[in-house]
């Protein structure tokens, strides 16, 4: 944390994104908090808490025309404020235009391979346009006098704005980091507008992704499409006279040794017990899974791999269960609400066909958990489950590691996250390759716990290294040295 203020070195820094931190229900005078399940969201909060700085975002939670006035600008967290939060809110109508309609049935399936049909509405656009320039005013407002501002903004929400921004604020230092995967060329060319979105983005003075091959596609998608110079060897873009660097900067967690939040003496297996009772099952070994319900995390895939295992391997029957915890999320998308359902009724089809007594192979959650109801679950289960079709980085996999103080627990990692390319000490698994992921399950359960221990130790190594705070001091020190090279 230090490490990233000293980076900052007296600036101050901004962070854009669409998705807030904290939910605020005010219902009369009483306000009751909630942290929405978003990957981005956890690693960026403890940023901002390190640099007091200050987070635009937009408002959700219940906000009606005269409360609005009152609540746009707060300090948080709310049990101990660091840093200010600034919400801007939408009307209904923009909330449809841009955020389920163009980022989330337009760019979200554009840049996952998961083989949803992005649609591309000419009025999403237009509030896609017309929201990144709310951002941009309330960013302006926020910065004003600013002599040295450093603004981050997080995600394809806002592909425009690093333009806005500097069109407005030429000495702002910005950049955008792109959460998600970047497809190759042809499959980017789908969408309507991708000059203007590329043009958008190279306002940027950087652009983060998490891993070198969506670095690579993107310049590739920037070489073929644009009038841009690219320069592969120093992974820069040159356009009309103003340079944007193109670089990796593979996002994480934090990981403190008690980051499991339990003391030391509190035994893993009397976690387990507890979680097996409450759910009213009878079990002995434990998988759990943490997604949003959303058809890039391989949901469905798994819950098959689980009964392609039980098959193979009948003496697991009446022995594992996995657990499931499925945030619902972006429901008013017909594909989302459809595949909430497939996933439902794929685990009661597996259920039927295996349950007996009160033993059953899945069981599904499905609700917003908390961070601490979750890290529960991943302390009680000898295995996690990540098997995402496509996935920018995915921080469950790290989370799990980060709760395993103790050492134990195995990894199952799809091929497709950029987690895989760092957590070697993971069983990579072929989500597609049902038979191959259900035999990662019995390996996992029948590893011995030497080796156990030692691939839990390399990978808690690696996180440690590699924490929230080297990566946002990664890319601000990045960021601050660019300007000063030109
Ligand atoms: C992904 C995106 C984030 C987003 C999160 C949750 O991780 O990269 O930008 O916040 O999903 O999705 P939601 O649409 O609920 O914000």
């Amino acid at each position: 944390a230090e490490h990233v203020r000293s980076k900052l070195d007296g600036s101050s820094l901004f962070v854009v994104s669409n998705r807030e931190p904290y939910v605020h229900n005010w219902q009369g005078n009483t306000i009751t908090v909630t942290v929405p399940a978003s990957g981005l969201v956890t690693a960026i909060e403890p940023i901002l808490c390190a640099c007091n700085g200050t987070w635009v975002a937009q408002g959700s939670g219940s906000a009606d025309a005269e409360t609005v006035d009152n609540h746009d600008r707060l300090q948080v967290p709310p049990d101990d404020p660091k840093y200010t939060l600034r919400r801007v809110w939408l009307s209904a109508a923009e909330e449809e235009g841009y955020y389920y309609g163009f980022a989330n049935e337009g760019l979200w399936p554009l840049c996952h391979m998961a083989h949803t049909r992005p649609t591309f509405r000419a009025s999403d656009w237009e509030f896609y346009n017309a929201v990144n320039e709310r951002f941009a005013d309330a960013l302006v407002e926020e910065m004003a006098g600013e002599r040295d501002p450093v603004v981050l903004i997080q995600d394809y929400h806002f592909a425009l704005l690093p333009r806005m921004i500097k069109d407005r604020i030429p000495h702002a230092r910005v950049a955008i980091f792109w959460h998600i995967p970047w497809p190759n060329p042809e499959s980017f060319s789908i969408c309507p507008w991708q000059r203007e979105l590329l043009d958008g983005l190279l306002g940027a003075d950087l652009i983060g992704f998490h891993v070198q091959a969506h670095c690579n596609n993107f310049l590739s998608t920037v070489d073929r499409v644009l009038e841009a110079r690219v320069d592969w060897e120093h992974f820069s873009v040159k356009r009309n006279d103003h340079w944007s660097s193109v670089l990796p900067f593979p996002i994480s967690v934090e990981l403190t040794e008690d980051s499991s939040g339990l003391p030391l003496d509190h035994s893993f297996e009397e976690e387990r017990s507890a979680i097996i009772g409450e759910l009213g099952i009878d079990a002995t070994f434990l998988g759990v899974g943490v997604d949003r319900v959303d058809y890039t995390k391989g949901i469905i895939e798994r819950f098959q791999a689980v009964e392609s295992f039980l098959e193979r391997h009948p003496r697991y029957q009446g022995k594992f269960t996995f657990i499931q915890i499925g945030a619902p999320t972006r429901s008013n998308i017909p594909r989302y609400a459809e595949f909430q359902r497939e996933v439902e009724s794929e685990a009661t089809r597996i259920n039927d066909r295996f349950k007996r007594g009160k033993w059953r192979p899945i069981v599904f959650l499905n609700r917003q958990h908390s961070h601490k109801e979750v890290r529960r679950y991943y302390r009680a289960a000898h295995v996690c489950m990540v098997t995402s079709l496509h996935d920018g980085m995915n921080l469950v996999a790290k989370e799990y590691v980060a709760a395993r103080s103790d050492d134990r627990g195995v990894l199952i990692l799809s091929r497709f996250t950029g987690a895989a390319r760092e957590l070697r000490d993971a069983l990579i698994v072929n989500p597609y390759d049902i038979q191959g992921t259900g035999q990662a399950i019995a390996r996992a359960l029948e590893m011995d716990v030497t080796e156990i221990v030692d691939r839990m130790r390399r990978m808690r190594k690696m996180v440690k290294e590699h924490n929230i705070y080297w990566w946002a001091a990664s890319l601000i020190g990045e960021l601050c040295e660019l300007r000063l090279k030109r």
